[in-house]
């Protein structure tokens, strides 16, 4: 056996640093957006037992969901009313909140779709996409729907919002939709949103969607779908404003968030942009984008900062796509943080991402793209650090890169750096980015980029 020795001593002088150090840590105010939109404490109460709701797996609780939320908004409680899931699996179609309501789902309760397609309620195109994302005129509801309302919660412990979405999967890879797919969670037009302590699982199509929002926060929550599942974005806050997303999980099929703001012609002329976006210490997993923008950003996408960021085995690490017809613009984004372990690509900043809604497209509506800041990059196993690739007629500006290590598969095979139609500059970024970048020798000069 060996005796204590020397390394011992020196082990147990970093595990009294590193304890030393927790312990500062533990006294500095960790910043986080709990505040941002109040928490209202319902006085009201009532229990989806209340309504017939029954937590069997079996039972389908459509009636009850929707009866509770009709009485909820005309109980017109001050402080609003809590609908309570107990434990159980409760199926159901889709149903519609309302305002000054908090939809608390309980340990162990779980609200499951149904998987009968053949019921399921279609509602009008968003006006800034014109159409539904994959396929022509209106889409399904989502799973579970908002529009126009305020003060929502959605939260309780860690209960389950399952949208069983394998059949709408299937439907997509045998081509027999006849419309888009639902999301798990869309609320339109709507402000002082909460999400939290919910995991979502199996959405049909994008998971949780706020479009024409403000104010929105989502926390606390494990957002879960196979990696081959087709377009499970798990975030995608789009058009909205005042919107944090932090301390949470996410593995999917599709990127993990994704900020949007319409679709070329029916995007540009809706006109309304996604600012003030933060999202922070998330973790997840996804063969497509980690943290991303686009690639619908015909609304403008302005003042995001994704920060404290851990993706394993993703597609691209940080990915800022949009396309000619776009129009728009793409300006004061901040990714600061970022821990990328297996990717194909680091990071990806592109012009020529996506598809169109028609043929009514503008061609010369070209979107603006400037002030992209990415700092404090580590990565291991990455196939390629970097591709940038603007636009010719509407070159990417103020592209500034700061201390980043992106690390391929140990050898000498390491892909390049790319660029077109970029400028902007670099410091400390390895493998060495290409000649687009100024090369600068202090990253304050990144301050003048954004
Ligand atoms: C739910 O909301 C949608 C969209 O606002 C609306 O078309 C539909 O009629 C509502 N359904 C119910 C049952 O209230
Ligand atoms: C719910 O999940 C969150 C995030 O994963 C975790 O921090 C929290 O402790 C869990 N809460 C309960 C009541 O299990
Ligand atoms: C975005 O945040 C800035 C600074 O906090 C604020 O002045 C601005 O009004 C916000 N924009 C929107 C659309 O809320
Ligand atoms: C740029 O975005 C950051 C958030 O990352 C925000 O704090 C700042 O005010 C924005 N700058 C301008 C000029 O709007």
């Amino acid at each position: 056996m060996p005796r204590p020795s020397a390394s011992a001593f020196v082990l147990l002088v970093a595990v009294a640093a590193l304890l030393a150090g927790v312990s500062v840590a533990a006294e500095e105010e960790v910043v986080t957006c709990s505040g941002m939109v109040p928490m209202s404490d319902r006085v009201g109460r009532i229990s989806i037992a209340d309504f017939g709701g029954v937590g069997d797996g079996r039972t389908l609780n459509t009636k009850a969901f929707r009866e509770a939320v009709y009485r909820i908004r005309h109980l017109h409680r001050p402080g609003g009313t809590l609908l309570y899931v107990p434990p159980g699996v409760y199926l159901t179609e889709s149903f519609n909140l309302t305002s000054h309501m908090t939809l608390y789902l309980a340990k162990g309760a779980v609200i499951k779709a149904t998987q009968d397609t053949s019921n399921w309620p279609l509602i009008a195109p968003l006006p800034s996409y014109g159409r539904g994302r994959e396929r022509p005129g209106g889409r399904y509801m989502s799973f579970i729907h908002g529009d126009g309302l305020q003060d929502v919660i959605i939260t309780g412990e860690n209960g389950t919002i399952d949208g069983q979405g394998d059949v709408w999967w299937n439907m997509w890879r045998q081509r027999t939709l006849s419309f888009t797919r639902p999301n798990l969670i869309e609320l339109v037009n709507s402000r002082d949103i909460i999400i939290s302590n919910v995991v979502f699982q199996n959405s049909p199509f994008w998971n949780i969607h706020p479009v024409y929002c403000s104010n929105v926060v989502v926390r606390y929550v494990t957002i879960l779908a196979p990696l081959d599942s087709p377009n499970t974005d798990g975030i995608d806050p789009d058009s909205s404003s005042n919107v944090c997303i932090e301390d949470s999980y996410i593995s999917v099929g599709d990127d993990l968030v994704s900020v949007k703001s319409g679709w070329d012609e029916y995007g540009i002329a809706y006109g309304r942009p996604s600012s003030n976006i933060t999202i922070r210490r998330l973790t997840g997993s996804s063969p497509f984008g980690g943290i991303a923008i686009g690639s619908e950003t015909s609304g403008g996408v302005e003042n995001v900062l994704a920060e404290n960021i851990n993706l394993y085995k993703v597609g691209v690490g940080i990915h800022v796509k949009t396309n000619t017809g776009r129009g728009g613009f793409i300006r004061n984004i901040t990714f600061s943080d970022v821990y990328v372990e297996t990717a194909r690509k680091g990071i990806k900043i592109s012009g020529d991402v996506g598809d169109h809604p028609d043929d009514k497209y503008d061609p010369n509506a070209l979107p603006v793209v400037k002030g992209i800041l990415i700092k404090g990059v580590w990565g291991t196993n990455v196939q390629q650090a970097g591709l940038i690739r603007g636009i010719k007629d509407s070159p990417f500006t103020g592209v500034c890169l700061s201390n980043i290590n992106l690390r391929g598969k140990p050898g000498p095979r390491e892909a390049p750096w790319l660029c077109s139609d970029v400028s902007g500059a670099a410091f400390k970024v390895s493998p060495s980015p290409c000649s687009e970048l100024t090369s600068v020798s202090q990253s304050v000069s990144c301050a003048t980029y954004s």
